[in-house]
């Protein structure tokens, strides 16, 4: 049995994916052997109510050089991330000196704004292609992990930081020990840490299950993420909602007692409190809408079959690798997957093995019904694929529920 990553109390698992994938390992066709599985399962503590994952996946197989997920994909994330630093650069970084770093930067889709501004800045970035990337935009990144003893280079060589940002990265990180020693070597007295990640929340209201992968080993609530800060010598200071991802919440930090904490975190974990979102019932009714999405999705998928009717999916997302591998999708069902990014196409889906085509295979022609994997971005590719509906294409969606639109 596994303990809580942050506090070494009791996991209690409420819900077991099976046998999972790295989500975002996509495979050449010829290059089937040996493919990384491991146990999705998540899991309550019950003493500081972190949701978490049962098992670690090691942190090399999933970020590398060859990682493919590129953060600049959608055109709503773009402009997300441009009012974001504009933010930091109206508010927090106004002193004589002001310096950004961001942990896991991607290709960059917040830091260039920063860039662009003139404002010191650094991106700490373990995959290396797509640092690249950024550095190609006239970003500085350093390629690493960020850890204890990254930060303490960091501080060492370039000073220390007014604002530590992260998006959909802390999440992905066991070990927050280590993270919250490093924001401590390098931020300064009065500086923040902030992060925003997919909000439990969201997840249970909308039963957003294929949140739940290898990468995002925490699911955070304001409450579990107080609790973590307060252990490591920080203050929850701040909340903010974002419609983005399916619904994420921003949390800002600060050395504790160095800020007066906004009304926001109070309010928003009191409406946890009430909704009991961090608590097994909760957890285990969430569960029981995840297995019949399933079975429903299956059933559905099935039946299409069956009236030879032809589906694809529309997004090769990370998350997609939940679903379709607790519902044993293959390309019987779903013909293949389409998707903008470059280093996706020409693959297999990871564990269901569905092939990956660009965009253009989407209308060429189009098919009778699309499974909106990237249902997060519903409203940018509903708008940017019109005519699909128009030829009489339906959109299947399995968030919150299964339902043909
Ligand atoms: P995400 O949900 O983790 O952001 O992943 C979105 C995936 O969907 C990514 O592989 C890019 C792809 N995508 C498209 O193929 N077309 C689009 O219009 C958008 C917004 C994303």
């Amino acid at each position: 049995m596994a303990d809580c990553r942050i506090c070494g109390g009791v996991l209690t698992e409420f819900y077991d994916f099976g046998r999972q994938p790295l989500s975002d390992a996509f495979l050449e066709p010829d290059k089937l052997e040996g493919e990384f599985f491991f146990r999705l399962a998540v899991g309550l503590c019950s003493d500081c109510t972190m949701v978490q994952l049962m098992e670690e996946v090691p942190r090399d197989k999933m970020f590398h050089e060859d990682y493919p997920y590129f953060s600049s994909g959608s055109s709503v994330m773009r402009k997300h991330f441009e009012l974001t630093a504009r933010k930091f650069l109206e508010t927090e970084l106004t002193g004589p000196d002001p310096f950004i770093v961001e942990i896991g930067c991607n290709d960059g889709i917040m830091l260039k704004t920063a860039a662009e501004a003139g404002v010191k800045h650094l991106g700490v970035e373990p995959s290396g292609g797509v640092g690249e990337v950024a550095r190609s935009k006239g970003i500085r990144v350093r390629t690493a992990f960020f850890e204890e003893s990254t930060a303490v280079e960091v501080a060492k060589e370039e000073g220390h930081a007014d604002v530590i940002f992260a998006a959909n990265t802390i999440c992905h990180i066991p070990y927050m020990d280590s993270i919250f020693r490093g924001i401590d070597a390098l931020l300064k007295p009065n500086g923040v840490f902030v992060f925003e990640d997919p909000y439990l929340g969201d997840i249970t209201q909308r039963t957003s299950f294929d949140q739940i992968y290898d990468e995002h080993y925490y699911l955070f609530t304001a409450r579990s993420v107080q609790a973590m800060a307060r252990r490591f010598g920080f203050d929850l200071v701040d909340v903010e909602r974002y419609p983005v991802h399916g619904g994420e919440v921003r949390y800002t930090i600060a050395r504790a007692g160095a800020r007066e904490p906004s009304p926001a975190v109070a309010e928003l974990i009191a409406e946890e409190n009430a909704a009991g979102l961090a608590t097994l019932p909760t957890l285990e009714a969430f569960g029981a809408k995840v297995t019949k999405i399933k079975e429903d999705l299956v059933a559905l998928l099935t039946k299409l079959r069956e009236e030879g009717k032809t589906v694809v999916a529309y997004g090769a997302t990370a998350k997609s690798a939940t679903v379709a591998n607790l519902c044993g999708l293959n390309s019987d069902l779903v013909s293949f997957v389409c998707d903008t990014t470059p280093q996706k196409q020409n693959r297999l889906t990871p564990g269901t093995h569905i092939p990956v085509r660009s965009p253009e295979a989407f209308s060429n022609p189009y098919p009778d019904y699309a499974l909106l994997f990237a249902w997060n971005h519903a409203e940018e590719i509903m708008a940017k694929e019109k005519a699909f509906r128009e030829a009489g294409g339906k959109w299947i969606l399995y968030v919150p529920e299964v339902h043909v639109l």
